[in-house]
């Protein structure tokens, strides 16, 4: 058993809460961490650090927990540059182009799926990302979506299901039974890669009645819950995402006063995906509103080749300072403790003995870097499991 020393770290930003400075962050100095076997064994003041095999020196640098992306459409094939381009121009975002990558998504091998899903999972690990949320949504039929899941289950354990992404050209005139599809044979042939479930619920993919329908098989299946909601305009889906209790309602772009209370009267998250906005030129969610309210906010990326083709988290963090009312440190804890939250993980996002090591050094001293200093690669070396990423 081999372990591995972390000290001379500048600003240990650990997320728990009461510890250090900073508040939820819990930031330590002079702190040292010790690795053993993926996770980590111990935390605490550097002169008292226990022995160990290795050594890595931090350098003065800041140290957070990796990043938790809570939501992310990996399983594609091909990209829609010039949907962007038009919506530059002044297109707007419909989310129609999902079926052109469907289209896409079919034709394509195995191996060219794989491919796609290691290049971005890899683009997102050089930038802090540690933990990732995988969902399927590009194939839309029983052998397509079961085997978009196969593949993201080769590389996290965050798989989620999500045959109701838009309903498929061939469906077009009949939704119910693709609903019907959607909630039996398809279910079934998912399940066994899949952790979670997810609907598009918007006008113009799945109402509130197919969604709950299509959420509760999947719960009956052992499936925890996750939802689109309220991405392009008011709607239903932060209500029924907090009336079934799920883990998350994510974009939360369009909320009612009464959303908003719904949201903070349940454990329920707001994940927050500014990439999209940025992507599709649309107005941002209003973090500021939920935290006000005491919602728990986690920001995640949306990676997909539509609405937001960004891996980066650090990106994201950014943009929720700069364009919706988030200070640093709180986009920090979302983007770290909001995500693990809202895959109910409690070994993640956090640094404290018994957690997984997961953990980024920084070529910065302070988390406010990540946000001060945007566009900038600060991610200078992560830990998987106490594995070493991107440097000896
Ligand atoms: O989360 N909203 C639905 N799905 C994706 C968009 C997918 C696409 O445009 O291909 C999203 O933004
Ligand atoms: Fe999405």
């Amino acid at each position: 058993m081999s372990s591995l020393l972390i000290d001379n770290i500048g600003e240990l930003v650990t997320n728990v809460a009461g510890t250090g400075e900073g508040g939820r962050l819990g930031i330590r100095r002079g702190a040292a961490i010790l690795v053993e076997e993926g996770r980590i064994a111990w935390l605490g003041p550097a002169r008292y650090a226990p022995a160990a095999d290795r050594r890595l020196d931090a350098e003065g640098a800041a140290v957070l927990p990796g990043f938790v992306d809570s939501h992310a459409h990996l399983v594609f094939a091909g990209d829609r540059a010039a949907e962007f381009a038009a919506r530059m121009a002044g297109q707007p975002y419909t989310g129609g182009g999902i079926r052109t990558t469907v289209a896409a998504t079919r034709a394509a091998s195995d191996d060219d799926l794989r491919a796609t899903v290691h290049r971005l999972r890899t683009e997102a690990m050089r930038q802090g990302t540690t933990t990732i949320e995988i969902k399927s949504g590009y194939g839309l039929n029983v052998a397509d979506e079961a085997r978009s899941l196969r593949i993201a289950a080769e590389v996290t354990g965050e798989t989620t299901f999500l045959g109701a992404h838009v309903v498929p050209t061939e469906y077009a005139d009949r939704p119910d039974d693709y609903v019907g599809l959607v909630c039996g044979p398809m279910l079934r042939a998912a399940a066994p890669y899949a952790r979670w479930i997810d609907v598009f619920c918007e006008r113009g993919a799945f109402d509130a009645d197919h969604a709950r329908a299509i959420l509760t098989v999947g719960q009956a299946a052992g499936l925890g819950l996750r939802l689109h909601a309220n991405q392009l305009g008011p709607g239903p889906g932060v209500q029924l995402a907090v009336e079934l209790g799920a883990a998350s309602a994510d974009h939360c772009t369009h909320l009612s006063t009464a959303d908003v209370e719904a949201l903070a009267g349940s454990s329920t998250v707001a994940t927050l995906l500014p990439g999209a906005e940025f992507s599709t030129r649309s107005p941002y969610p209003d973090a500021r509103r939920l935290l006000d309210a005491r919602v728990t906010v986690a920001l995640a990326t949306d990676c997909n080749p539509g609405s937001s083709y960004t891996s980066s988290m650090p990106f994201c963090v950014a943009l929720a300072v700069r364009e919706m009312g988030m200070t640093p440190a709180e986009a920090v804890w979302a983007a770290t403790a909001g995500g693990a939250r809202a895959l109910r993980r409690t070994d993640v996002g956090v640094l404290r003995p018994g957690a997984q090591a997961d953990l980024m050094i920084l070529d910065a001293p302070s988390h406010l870097h990540l946000a001060y200093r945007p566009g900038v690669p600060l991610i200078r070396q992560v830990l998987h499991n106490g594995v070493p990423q991107c440097r000896p």
